[in-house]
């Protein structure tokens, strides 16, 4: 708890370009539970050294990604909106996490194989304790929930399993958190290959929406999106590219599944696409609007990050110092 609200933690990669997947099954929840927690939003860049980056591109990325989450109407007053790196704290609270992770349960990680597949000739140490970070981050708030999609639940869950060992160990040290998932767009799939999730790193530009691409583009890539012959609108496994595109316009508009079917009840996919693209761009052009000005403002956004970081660090140390105690390490000495 701080000043009496339940603390929300969550982050975000700075690596390739966030699609309407990230926006839709996060960040839109960021902006709906901001009231009602004390936030933490963090732009994980430690995290994203676990594959190969080019430096200038990071730090380029990093910084549109912490514009984008006050252009999608986070108030980084009330929400601290800050970079991992710099707080220390994650870090440090990773290498004591590791020592009470075990090897067999960072081998099941479904992201680990994932990625190891996909980055054979990198598949450093980092990557494998990739997921004893992410426990550090949540831990280090105290959070009591965690928005994300259904792909980071294998993360929440081992992020309990490793606080709930410690605190047997040591007494009631860490919150264990809950992982939130919103009740629409928590996995939107492929436009290309509804069997997969929509990723920043799809090779196909045609399989994902980017929250960046300008209407015409929305527009295309829905219409080009791979559906069935079946030619009706149905919320069923049995058509996932139609599933899929009604998660989105669900998203979008508020509007239930059932009323989404109710809604294109005799009409072809032509109109259901078109539909579905109109939505997805009202959505992000205020985003993307917002976006062009804050970028501007260098002093602005720079004040945010300066602000934020020492705000973070000093819920960080608190609970860092705890556990250094907890586990022997000696006190400072000032
Ligand atoms: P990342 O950067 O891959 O994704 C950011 C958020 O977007 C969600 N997401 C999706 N939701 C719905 N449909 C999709 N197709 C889709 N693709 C991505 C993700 O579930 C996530 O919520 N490891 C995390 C970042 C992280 C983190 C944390 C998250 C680091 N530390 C602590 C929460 C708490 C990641 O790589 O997310």
């Amino acid at each position: 708890m701080i000043d009496g609200k339940k603390v929300l933690f969550s982050g975000m990669q700075a690596t390739g370009t966030l699609t309407i997947g990230n926006y839709l099954g996060a960040l839109k929840n960021w902006v709906s539970l901001s009231e009602e927690y004390e936030c933490f939003y963090s732009v994980v860049d430690l995290h994203s050294i676990t594959v190969r980056q080019d430096p200038a591109e990071l730090r380029r990325r990093a910084r549109a990604l912490l514009t984008l989450y006050i252009a999608a109407g986070l108030d980084p007053k009330k929400n601290c909106i800050y970079y991992q790196s710099h707080v220390s704290g994650h870090a440090e609270l990773a290498w004591i996490l590791n020592c009470f992770t075990y090897m067999g349960e960072l081998n099941r990680m479904t992201q680990f194989k994932d990625k190891s597949a996909k980055h054979a000739d990198n598949i450093n140490a980092g990557l494998f304790t990739y997921p004893v970070l992410m426990a550090a981050d949540i831990l280090l708030y105290q959070a009591d929930v965690v928005p994300v999609g259904i792909d980071q639940m294998q993360h929440l869950e081992i992020t309990r399993d490793i606080a709930q060992r410690f605190n047997a160990i040591y007494g009631d040290v860490f919150t264990i958190p809950e992982p939130y998932i919103g009740k629409v767009g928590a996995k939107i799939m492929s436009l290309q290959d509804p069997a997969k999730k929509m990723s920043k790193s799809d090779e196909n530009p045609n399989a994902s929406i980017y929250l960046m691409d300008d209407p015409d583009t929305i527009m295309r890539k829905f219409k080009r999106a791979v559906t069935d012959s079946e030619a009706c609108v149905r919320y069923t496994d049995e058509q996932p590219g139609i599933k899929n595109l009604i998660d989105i316009y669900s998203a979008c508009t508020g509007k239930k599944p059932e009323e989404v079917e109710r809604e294109f009840d005799g009409k072809g996919y032509g109109d259901f696409k078109t539909a579905v693209g109109e939505a997805a761009v009202s959505v992000l052009k205020p985003v993307q609007e917002r976006f062009a000005e804050l970028e501007k403002d260098k002093a602005y956004i720079d004040s945010v990050i300066k602000e934020n970081a020492e705000k973070a660090g000093y819920f960080a140390q608190k609970t860092l110092r705890k556990v250094q105690k907890k586990v022997g390490f000696p006190e400072k000495i000032r």
